[in-house]
């Protein structure tokens, strides 16, 4: 277990911890080829990258978008998309519409709810006849990973 010392004055704690030094080089590697500048900040991003990683399993709150490619032309397939959004648990907040060709669209949508909901969503609108590609990005609402 690493050894954690809280400081008093302020909400931080302190940590060491031991790691072999072939991964402490290889860790340092990734570091300076990421952009980070100090291993503190490293570390921190990395651990909020677990925490919402970790979210998208359970229960939790996230955002995400889905990005849907399909044909404008299927049957009914534009009302479709729109009720399947009003029907399920988790909350449509925008979308925006592009025109790709004379026959395809493509639709990004923002999504708020629960880890489950948001798949769910996602793979209804996936499973549409019409639909090419339904590509969910999943992130954090921020609540469970914010600085303040
Ligand atoms: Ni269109």
């Amino acid at each position: 277990m690493p050894r954690v010392v809280r400081n008093v004055m302020s909400n931080i704690v302190r940590m060491s911890f031991s790691i072999e030094a072939s991964l402490m080089k290889r860790f340092d590697a990734l570091m300076q080829e990421s952009g980070y500048e100090n291993r503190s900040e490293f570390i921190r991003d990395m651990i909020r990258e677990r925490l919402v990683l970790h979210s998208w399993q359970g229960d939790d709150e996230v955002l995400g978008t889905l990005m849907v490619v399909f044909n404008h032309h299927t049957r009914g397939l534009t009302e479709r998309l729109v009720t399947i959004q009003h029907e399920h648990d988790a909350t449509a907040l925008a979308s925006t519409h592009v025109h790709l060709s004379h026959h395809l669209c493509a639709e990004m949508i923002l999504i708020r709810g629960r880890a489950d909901d948001v798949q769910d969503l996602a793979q209804s609108i996936r499973h549409q006849k019409g639909v090419f590609h339904a590509g969910l990005i999943l992130s954090s609402t921020g609540q469970e990973i914010g600085r303040l």
